[in-house]
């Protein structure tokens, strides 16, 4: 639980991970274009890109780096020394910059991957905050591969480069291994366990293989992580990383449990939700959380009926919040005379009674025809 209104830093990572997901490829247009949208929707670090990746994302971090300004520009680096020269070099023109860098802390990764001991890697991180911090005042850490890592080691890795001038550290579960209560475990006892844990943010950064990453980064901010590392509409490797929407609503509707802010305009997601989706040509599925087109949809009769008497009774979120313009009565087999009264009424149709439940029989025997029973269809029906 956070203390009175503890403010959440929203490190959006579209650009980065999200851009990472299979099949898509943003043009440096789409990606600035995308980070003024992100701008407005009030994020407070954009991680631009991985500069020394490719030419076309040391270009795009260069360019966010000069156009953006009110938000802090983030590059990724491996722990090597050019990948950290070249994110500094791409990075210069921000006006808040940060380099985040790291290498992984799972004995997986360590043995497959880095080919490195423990202690090997533990040097290698220390030496790569220590170059970062040449650049910068603003250094993160990710320790790749957290949510399988051994906690001990985890807790060394911790303290040592928060001594060498981390000032963030990120916490992923990179393979969307863990669930809430190992996640939530996780974050509070580093901060428990490292004893300079007081001198850095801890961020939470959730792969969403199991479809925990929401769930999952919930636990880490109620352990008492202060960042969330999150993309529109949960894009990313693979099943995803945290989708930013999920989570800022959810901070937003239960601040009951967690009390905590953050600096988003919630009336700027579904427009961001929208323009990622259509420069990515990644769909959203209807019925996704917060921003999907049936997310505000109601259908049954018995949910239309308790929704056009009192929104709350099936609606925890106002859709005006997210940028929508109101909940949505769908006409199906399964609606009822209320919301069959409604529509009508809306487009400028009232019935004695008689001829409405003349007309619902119609309506039903037209339903049971058809997906969703139209505008179109409602004036032919009457007609
Ligand atoms: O999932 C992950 O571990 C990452 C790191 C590079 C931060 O994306
Ligand atoms: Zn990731």
């Amino acid at each position: 639980m956070c203390n009175v209104a503890d403010r959440v830093l929203v490190f959006d990572t579209t650009l980065r991970d999200g851009e990472q997901s299979p099949g898509v490829r943003l043009s440096l247009d789409e990606k600035l274009e995308i980070g003024r949208q992100l701008v407005t929707l009030g994020v407070d670090i954009i991680e631009a890109g991985f500069p020394i990746s490719s030419p076309g994302d040391f270009q795009s971090v260069h360019m966010l780096s000069t156009e953006l300004k009110g938000v802090t520009i983030c590059g990724l680096t491996r722990a090597r020394e050019k990948d950290i020269e070249v994110a500094a070099e791409a990075l210069k023109p921000a006006e808040r910059k940060r380099i985040h860098t790291g290498l992984g802390v799972s004995d997986n990764h360590l043995e497959h991957k880095l080919r490195m001991t423990r202690e090997q890697a533990l040097e290698v991180g220390v030496a790569a905050v220590k170059i970062a911090r040449k650049y910068t005042d603003d250094v993160e850490y990710f320790m790749e591969d957290s949510g399988r890592a051994d906690l001990d080691y985890v807790y060394k890795v911790v303290e040592e480069v928060i001594k060498a001038g981390a000032t963030t550290i990120n916490v992923p579960d990179t393979t969307g291994y863990t669930y809430p209560n190992e996640y939530h475990h996780l974050i509070k006892t580093i901060i428990e366990n490292v004893p300079n844990s007081d001198k850095a943010v801890f961020s939470c950064h959730c792969h969403n293989d199991l479809g925990m990453a929401t769930a999952n980064t919930l636990a880490g901010v109620a352990a008492g992580a202060r960042q969330v590392e999150v993309t529109m509409n949960g894009i990313g490797e693979r099943a995803g990383n945290t989708a930013l929407e999920e989570v800022v609503m959810a901070l937003y509707i239960r601040s009951d449990k967690f009390n905590c802010v953050t600096n988003v305009d919630t009336t700027q997601l579904l427009p961001t939700s929208r323009l990622v989706s259509r420069l990515t040509g990644m769909v959203v599925q209807r019925n996704k959380a917060v921003v999907g087109a049936n997310a505000y949809a109601h259908s049954s009769g018995i949910h239309q009926d308790g929704v056009l008497k009192e929104r709350s009774t099936y609606e925890i979120i106002d859709p005006k919040l997210v940028g929508a313009e109101k909940s949505e009565i769908i006409l199906t087999a399964r609606s009822g005379r209320h919301g069959l009264k409604h529509r009508l009424a809306e487009i400028g149709f009232n019935f004695t009674d008689e001829r409405f439940e003349e007309l619902y029989e119609n309506f039903l025997k037209m339903a049971d025809t058809r997906k969703e029973v139209t505008e179109d269809d409602l004036r032919e029906l009457v007609a």
